[in-house]
């Protein structure tokens, strides 16, 4: 697995093609190679990014992560 972590912005997690959201209530199924997953705290849709960080001056540097 990997996880990149895009230039002020979120992180990307490598799904292997689905990815299982479940939540208190509920439960959604993503089918799709990557997931954006917030680290600015400003998303509306957390815990997935929603563009958020670019309004709110986020700064983090990339790096990568390579589980396994
Ligand atoms: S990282 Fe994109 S909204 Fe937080």
């Amino acid at each position: 697995m990997k996880i990149k972590a895009r230039p002020n912005g979120p992180l990307l997690v490598e799904t292997g093609g689905k990815c299982v959201h479940s939540y208190e209530g509920g439960e959604d199924t993503q089918e799709q190679e990557f997931i954006a997953l917030c680290r600015c705290g400003a998303s509306a849709q957390k815990p997935f990014c929603d563009g958020s960080h670019k309004g709110v001056d986020f700064q983090a540097p990339a790096g990568e992560l390579t589980i396994g």
